[in-house]
């Protein structure tokens, strides 16, 4: 599974991390930044994963920022688009089963290195229910149309 990663200044350190975490785990990870600690604007790094998403480069995506929350806020208005901010492994495996969320965002201040792995690994390792979650993801994706 290819998956695509980015993140600010707040989920610089996290981010490196995680993406080692990935590749140990076999995945194909995409890195669209950041390559040096600096401060950027974190709608940027949502955007280029986002963009990686829905054009389908990618099947799922991680965006880390300070919270997680601006990430999400910004990628959530890519079309095709449902970023789920969380900071615990039921709510992370919820996000792919009932939501079919396809990125994942987490907070560098937040959460520690452990938590996060454990974060990554119930969102990759779930998978859609899809039945009565189906409906209510094509309401939630049919707002996009309006
Ligand atoms: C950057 O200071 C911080 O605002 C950002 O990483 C994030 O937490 C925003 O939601």
């Amino acid at each position: 599974m290819k998956i695509a990663i980015a993140s600010d200044h707040g989920g610089f350190d996290l981010k490196d991390i995680i993406v080692e975490y990935l590749k140990e785990k076999g995945y194909e990870v995409t890195d669209y930044g950041i390559s040096e600690n600096k401060r950027v604007d974190y709608p940027d790094y949502a955007a280029l994963v986002a963009d990686g998403i829905s054009k389908g480069k990618e099947e799922l995506g991680i965006l880390i920022c300070g919270t997680g929350l601006g990430m999400s806020i910004a990628a959530n208005k890519i079309s095709g688009i449902r970023a789920a901010c969380v900071s615990d492994s039921f709510s992370a495996k919820m996000a792919r089963e009932h939501n079919n969320a396809n990125i994942l965002c987490f907070g560098g201040r937040v959460v520690g290195d452990e938590v996060a792995k454990t974060l990554v690994d119930a969102f990759l390792e779930a998978e859609f229910a899809e039945g009565r979650h189906s409906t209510r993801v094509d309401k939630i994706m049919s707002f996009e149309k309006e």
